[in-house]
C-alpha cells in the first residue's frame, strides 16, 4: 500500500484525477472500476473539465461500478446510474453501452451477480478500480463480516451505512436496505486500486483500514493483501495515522512522484 497525504481535500481530488488521466491516456481501452458517494463527485467533475479541455478521451474506456442498489429504477433520481451520469457519463464523451452497473432490479440477482462477474472477466478484468471507504470500513458495499474472498453478490446494508447513504436517497424510510455490490475478493482482482478518502469523519476508520489489522470487520483493510494500492488522502482523513511521517517522506523523496510533489504547496 502507498499513503500519500495532501494538505487539503481539493489537492487529494487533483491528485486522484491526474492519475487517473495518466492511465487513461496510456490505454485508452482502460476497463476502469468506479465508486459512487459525496467523495466521488468532485472528483468525477475534475475528470469532467479535463475532457471539455481537450486533454481527455473517453471514447474507448469501459467502465464497471461497485455497486447499484437493489429494488431502485436507473431513472430514479437515487440510483447509481443516475449518480453516475450526472456526475461523469453525461460530462464526458464516453459511450453509455460501454458503462456497466450491477442490475438492481433483476428478478433473479443470483444470476445478474454471476453476469456481471462474467462480463468484467470478459473485458479483461478491471485495469484500475477507484474506492471509497464507508464509515464502517467497507469499500464497495462489503460490511462487516463480508468474506475477504466474496464475489459480486446482494448485500444487507449496515445501520452505519443506511445513516451515511440516507441523506442521499430522501431519507432513511425510502432508501433501499440492500444492494448489489462487488466482492472483496472481485476488487482485490483489479490490476491497480485507488482509494481516496477525504475528511476527519473518515481519520479513525482509515487508519484502521490502512494500519490495523485485517479484517472482515473493516473490509477496506483488505488492501493490504493488494500489491498495487494507492490510498490518497487530504490531511484531516490522514489525522490519525502513525506512520504519516514516513509516508510524507516518501512522497517527498520517490522520483516516481515527482510531478506531483508541486501539490504539495499551498
Ligand atoms: C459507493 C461505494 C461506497 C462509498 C463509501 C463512501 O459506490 O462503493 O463504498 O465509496 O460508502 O461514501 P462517501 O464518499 O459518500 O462517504
Amino acid at each position: 500500500m502507498e499513503v500519500i497525504i495532501l494538505p487539503s481535500r481539493e489537492k487529494a481530488n487533483l491528485l486522484a484525477a491526474k492519475l487517473i488521466a495518466k492511465e487513461l491516456r496510456e490505454k485508452p481501452h482502460l476497463v476502469l472500476g468506479l465508486a459512487t458517494g459525496r467523495t466521488m463527485e468532485r472528483l468525477y467533475h475534475l475528470l469532467g473539465d479535463l475532457h471539455r479541455e481537450g486533454t481527455l478521451d473517453f471514447s474507448l474506456c469501459r467502465t464497471f461500478n461497485l455497486d447499484e442498489y437493489i429494488g431502485l429504477p436507473p431513472a430514479s433520481p437515487y440510483s447509481y446510474r443516475h449518480y453516475m451520469n450526472e456526475h461523469l457519463f453525461h460530462r464526458v464523451n464516453i459511450d453509455l453501452r460501454n458503462t456497466h452497473l450491477p442490475d438492481g432490479m433483476a428478478a433473479d440477482l443470483q444470476t445478474a451477480c454471476r453476469h456481471y462477474e462474467a462480463m468484467i472477466a470478459e473485458c479483461g478484468g478491471i485495469d484500475l478500480q477507484l474506492l471509497g471507504i464507508g464509515a464502517d470500513g467497507h469499500i464497495g458495499f462489503n460490511e462487516p463480516l463480508s468474506a475477504l474472498r466474496s464475489r459480486t453478490r446482494p448485500k444487507a446494508l449496515t445501520p452505519a451505512t443506511i445513516q451515511q447513504n440516507a441523506p442521499l436517497c430522501g431519507g432513511e424510510a425510502d432508501m433501499p436496505k440492500r444492494a448489489i455490490t462487488m466482492g472483496v475478493g472481485t476488487i482485490l482482482e483489479a490490476k491497480h486500486c485507488l482509494m481516496l478518502v477525504t475528511g476527519s469523519s473518515k481519520a479513525k476508520v482509515l487508519a484502521q483500514a490502512v494500519e490495523g489489522p485485517i479484517t472482515s470487520m473493516v473490509t477496506a483493510s483488505a488492501l493490504q493483501l493488494h500489491p498495487h494500492c494507492r490510498v490518497i488522502v487530504d490531511a484531516k482523513a490522514g489525522a490519525e495515522l502513525q506512520g504519516k511521517e514516513y509516508y510524507n517522506w516518501i512522497f517527498r523523496n520517490e522520483p516516481e512522484w515527482a510531478e506531483y510533489q508541486p501539490l504539495l504547496e499551498e
